[in-house]
């Protein structure tokens, strides 16, 4: 029998502590039989452009590398330096390391085809997510969905490898640039967290098997856009209100669901006036996290149906978005399926 150095032994002093990111995924790659160990290194080369991030996010306000880019990307948002710099690292280190053949980022219009023929696997990227938060020093995020392409090794990449539905995740994280810096990552057993330590320049695991509490006190939603909601949506609020819930909203996808996993609460963006289908992408916003949601045992749906479950149709697809605890997110739902119901009697 194989001992498991992650669990806690009988003394309760977990094993955990001191345990590098690059030991876990060599330890973890036995969840894969078979593993060829490219799904690890693809972990391990993201890591870095991480740290390489985490580095420029740092000390962005002392390298002229805050504010405006002075493009916008194919959504017609405005790019800011660290959106473009971002997208530039993990594109490097995507490429580099030989186990992808395909990558859809936000700051692409396009698929990047790497043309690799050796490459299984295709990543979904927003390399920067909250970058309306880089200049103002509030936390920021990368958040990645990683898939096994579905056409033969070497033929060219057709739109079937890119266009899966997020149930067909091998792996799925996040990277958060907080008060500390974390990587949270699943490949389906579970979902891991790490910190990384600076003056030692490694991730380690300190949020072992992260479960999401079924229920919480938090709510998280862009409450300025009010008149825009559907009936559904303003009646949950209000009885979140009723309830003396907490409001909190940073306006960084990642920090808000990060906080939400951990403490219990939900997350949501319906459909506004100005982004009737919501404003989050499915590719590479919203399918990582409902991959992540689901594995801690939390919810993620776009109001009819869940998130892992829908099949893209272009690529930079947008999603309403309702995702946390279980029990809170059914409530929303409950809400949404009650004012249809009302309206069409
Ligand atoms: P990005 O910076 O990658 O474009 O994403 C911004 C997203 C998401 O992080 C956040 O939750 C949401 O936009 C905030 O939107 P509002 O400003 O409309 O609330
Ligand atoms: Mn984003
Ligand atoms: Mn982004």
């Amino acid at each position: 029998m194989k001992i498991n150095p992650y669990q806690p032994d009988q003394s309760g002093v977990a094993y955990s502590v001191g345990t590098t990111l690059d030991r876990f995924i060599k330890f973890k790659q036995s969840d894969f039989p078979f593993a060829s160990g490219e799904l690890s290194q693809l972990l391990r080369d993201i890591a870095l452009a991480a740290k390489i991030v985490n580095r420029e996010t740092n000390r962005a306000g002392l390298a002229n590398i805050g504010g405006a880019f002075g493009q916008t990307n194919v959504q017609g948002e405005e790019q800011q330096k660290l959106d473009v710099i971002a997208n530039i690292r993990f594109m490097r280190a995507l490429s580099k390391g030989g186990e992808v053949c395909a990558i859809v980022s936000e700051e692409e219009d396009a698929v990047i085809d790497l043309k690799n023929k050796s490459g299984k696997y295709v990543v979904a990227i927003d390399p920067l997510d909250g970058s309306s938060n880089i200049d103002v020093n509030i936390s920021i995020g990368t958040i990645f969905s990683i898939y096994r392409r579905k056409t033969p090794l070497g033929s060219p990449i057709q739109m079937e490898d890119i266009m899966q539905p997020g149930s067909e995740q091998v792996a799925a994280g996040y990277v958060l640039y907080g008060s500390s810096t974390m990587l949270v990552y699943t490949t389906g057993f579970g979902v891991n967290g790490f910190t990384y330590e600076t003056s030692l320049g490694e991730f380690f695991l300190s949020h072992p098997q992260i479960k999401a509490p079924k229920s919480g006190k938090i709510y998280s939603i862009n409450e300025g856009l009010e008149m825009d909601w559907q009936e559904g949506i303003k009646n949950y609020i209000d009885e979140c209100k009723a309830k003396r819930y907490a409001a909190r909203y940073i306006g960084s996808l990642v920090a808000d669901f990060h906080r939400n996993l951990l403490k219990g609460g939900i997350y949501l963006y319906p459909a506004t006036k100005n982004n009737p289908n919501g404003k989050l992408r499915l590719l590479y916003e919203a399918n990582a996290l409902a991959f992540i949601a689901e594995q801690a045992g939390a919810k993620a749906t776009d109001g009819k149906s869940r998130i892992l479950d829908i099949v893209p149709d272009s690529l930079h697809q947008r999603t309403p978005l309702f995702i946390g605890s279980e029990e809170m997110v059914d409530q929303a739902i409950k809400h949404i399926e009650k004012s249809k119901i009302s309206a069409t009697v």
